[in-house]
């Protein structure tokens, strides 16, 4: 697999025995095993429920990770930008999906050229002006670009809302030579994280009843849909339930945040995914009696939701940010402080997603060894 050249700064540790206690922190950790649990689970539950998974990419942005979803069963993976596209593409993703509706005429022409030379590219459109842009980037291709319409069922981000907009852009699609009409994707981000079920349910449930009825319409006006793409880790349970989706497109599963520990998963309360994504940061002294200060702050953690959670490992102790490169673990007076200058201290990510944007690499662990690092290949500009 092609990734960047370069050398990070633990490689020297790869194969060591014990050389996960020696790692240069702030360092992002990957527990291997408990990853591909989680990925046979949601595998296994998809096959079940006779849907294909097409997990997204946006989540860990590493053409390592998207392979092994490949591997253990994924029919390809989703990406939210054109940027993550092509950085996964260029480093050996044979199959993608972008679930953003393509604006910029210079993304149209990169993607239509990898397109051109052989990757299993399927895009999303919420607009005619897109239809034609497709058109030209793509002249004569031989083979089709598959095209789903992007439906908004209730997020209001993009997508059409009405089944005539759907039944009109489906038309055109189906009347292009360079493009075949595939289907349609909705998906809604922010009923993700509704925690309590019951609630997540209701409000879903409506948003799933509106592309129900944009389906149906699809259908009886002679375009039946066969791909309908969407759904996320939040949402899973009721996805399977409502059998609207033919696929899912979930993402977090793999890591299980901060975030998704507050959300009740399933009607059960059941949590099958383990912890697989940790920040291993260090102690940068105790001068302040009742805390210790740690090697990661703003610049470590996304801020947009709950923060990181130390690590029951090191007691379940609160971490408070404390400044771009500094975070503060707080302690109770019961707590012993000294002699921890120096030592690692692990943490659940928060958000994942903004959170691995904020870091180079996976340090892939397995019992006490760094066994690869994984570059996160599609980080930074978007
Ligand atoms: C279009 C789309 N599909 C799927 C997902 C995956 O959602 P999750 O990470 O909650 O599983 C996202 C995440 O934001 C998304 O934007």
């Amino acid at each position: 697999m092609k990734t960047k050249s370069w050398t990070p700064i633990n490689a020297d540790l790869i194969g060591l025995d014990g050389g996960a206690a020696k790692l240069t922190t702030p360092a992002l950790l990957l527990d291997l095993e408990a990853m591909r649990a989680n990925m046979r689970y949601l595998a296994s539950e998809c096959t079940r429920h006779g849907m294909k998974l097409r997990p997204h990419a946006k989540t860990h942005k590493c053409a390592e990770i998207a392979m092994e979803q490949i591997d253990s069963g994924a029919a390809g993976v989703c990406c939210a930008t054109p940027h993550e596209v092509i950085a996964l593409a260029s480093a050996g993703v044979p199959a993608i999906h972008l679930t953003t509706p393509v604006f910029q005429p210079r993304h149209f022409e990169r993607l239509a050229a990898l397109h051109g030379q052989g990757l299993e590219l399927m895009v999303v459109v919420d607009h005619p002006d897109q239809i034609a842009s497709w058109e030209n980037a793509l002249g004569d291709a031989g083979r089709p670009l598959p095209v789903l319409v992007d439906i908004d069922i209730g997020m209001g981000r993009t997508g059409v809302v009405s089944a005539e907009a759907a039944i009109e852009l489906a038309r055109r699609l189906a009347s292009h030579r360079s493009l075949r009409y595939a289907g349609a994707q909705g998906y809604s981000g922010m009923v993700q994280h509704i925690n309590d079920y019951a609630e997540r349910r209701a409000v879903y449930g409506r948003q799933l009843d509106h592309l129900q009825h944009v389906l149906d319409a699809l259908r009886q006006a002679g375009l039946p849909p066969e791909i309908v793409s969407g759904g996320g880790t939040g949402t899973f349970g009721i996805d399977v339930e409502r059998k609207v989706f033919t696929e899912s497109q979930a993402g977090s599963y793999i890591f299980m945040d901060v975030e998704y520990h507050e959300v009740q998963l399933f009607a059960d309360r059941s949590n099958p995914y383990k912890t697989s994504l940790f920040l291993r940061t260090s102690v940068v002294n105790d001068k302040v009696p009742g805390q210790l200060t740690i090697n990661a702050g703003f610049k470590s953690f996304a801020t947009d939701g709950p923060l990181a959670v130390v690590h029951e490992q090191f007691g379940g102790r609160r971490y408070e940010l404390y400044g771009d490169e500094f975070g503060r673990i707080v302690l109770d007076s019961a707590q012993a402080q000294a002699g921890l200058v120096g030592s690692c201290v692990d943490l659940v990510t928060p958000h994942c997603d903004p959170t691995i944007n904020l870091h180079d690499c996976y340090h892939v662990i397995e019992g006490d060894r760094v066994i690869d690092i994984w570059p996160i290949v599609a980080r930074g500009v978007l």
